[in-house]
């Protein structure tokens, strides 16, 4: 079996990470004003108690801008030497330009290569990916990957399929060169037939009429959920162990497991299925609900000071299209 860790001269080390979420917060009670729900059913089926509401007049590249300046201020950087920047959402302010454009222009950052990844859930393991592609090959040596997403523009409050799970968020880490520490290996997967099962169908080139799109309500996100629901453990604890096996490594070497937040019983359940020693996965799906491409570094940002320098962590994500995956990396902070 080739072991990918030891055949990098380099690797692309995470050196800083910020976070930002919405100040408005819709529990699960105010949910129960707006549908036939409950928080008992709520908390017993998802493991969410609230979620963060961005407010209308602000956009998902207003909370990527909030995530850089915070990561700026706790680690000391230096914007102006971003080579590179890469915005994961699928909740973009606009159909063009790219989200990473209006990104980088808030941030008054004029020479860098600035592009989105739209890969749902998965969005921010794909740019990851992509971001740490950059870094090794040594054309770019810093590169900033925000998982942004704006989901409730998107979200029916009175489909209480959808409106108990999400909320909107953003988190950025800030990639480097190192020889010690950073992503180590990945393994990242998509199957077009998923998309029936979770999807926006309004608002691109195949129903891109505005008027049209509200009478059918084709704007709104919908999933058939029992479906994602066994196709997220599934996935997500293949890919786990896709990763395990090609660098010989046995899950009791993992120090962390960071999951997408989607809901505790697909948490719960991937954790299960590589049999991860419990109090080893990191969660903050209880406030801040399913934030899609910004899941996974809001959740290491906001429990940062149990990872220790040289920690294993293993992240994973699955999303809609159907598109999943995990990464593997050594902690560099
Ligand atoms: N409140 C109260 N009752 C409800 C609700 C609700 N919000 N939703 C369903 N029910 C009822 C149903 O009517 C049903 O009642 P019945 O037994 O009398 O017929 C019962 O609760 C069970 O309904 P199910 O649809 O089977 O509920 P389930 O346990 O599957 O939970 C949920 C639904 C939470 C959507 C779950 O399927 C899920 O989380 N799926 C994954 C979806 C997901 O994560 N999507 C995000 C994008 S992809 C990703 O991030 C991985």
């Amino acid at each position: 079996m080739q072991n990918i860790y030891a055949s990098k001269p380099y690797y692309a080390s995470i050196t800083g990470i910020g976070g930002y979420v919405p100040l408005n917060k819709r529990t699960n009670f105010d949910l129960e004003e707006l549908c036939d729900t409950s928080d008992e059913w709520i908390v017993k089926r998802t493991g969410i108690k609230e979620r963060r509401i961005l407010d209308k007049e602000f956009a998902t590249s207003d909370m990527a801008v909030m995530a850089v300046q915070n990561l700026c201020t706790q680690f000391d950087k230096d914007l102006s030497s971003v080579d590179a920047l890469i915005v994961a959402t699928s909740t973009p302010d606009v159909m063009m330009p790219a989200t990473a454009n209006i990104v980088a222009k808030k941030l008054d950052l004029d020479n860098v290569w600035a592009f989105d990844i739209n890969a749902a859930c998965s969005g921010f393991l794909y740019a990851l990916d992509m971001g740490a592609s950059l870094v090794e090959t040594g054309r770019y040596k810093n590169v900033l990957v925000i998982g942004a997403d704006n989901i409730s523009a998107f979200v029916d409050i009175h489909d209480r399929s959808t409106n108990i799970l999400f909320g909107d968020g953003a988190g950025v880490v800030w990639l480097e060169p190192s020889l010690d520490n950073g992503v180590i290996d990945a393994y990242m997967q998509s199957n077009g037939n998923g998309r029936e099962f979770l999807n926006i169908e309004g608002g691109g080139s195949l129903h891109p009429d505005s008027k049209g799109l509200i009478d059918v309500e084709k704007h709104y996100i919908r999933q058939d959920g029992k479906v994602v629901f066994k196709q997220a453990i599934q996935s997500m604890a293949h890919a786990c162990n896709e990763v395990l096996k090609r660098n010989n490594l046995s899950i009791d070497q993992v120090d962390w497991l960071v999951p997408h937040q989607a809901n505790k019983r697909i948490i719960d359940g991937v954790g299960k299925e590589i049999k991860i020693e419990m109090g080893r996965t990191l969660s903050n799906i209880e406030y801040f609900g399913n934030t899609i491409a910004a899941t996974i570094p809001l959740c290491i940002w906001e429990n940062i000071k149990l990872l220790q320098k040289g920690d294993l962590l293993m992240l994973t994500a699955f999303g809609a299209g159907f598109s999943w995956g995990a990464s593997l990396l050594r902690w560099g902070i």
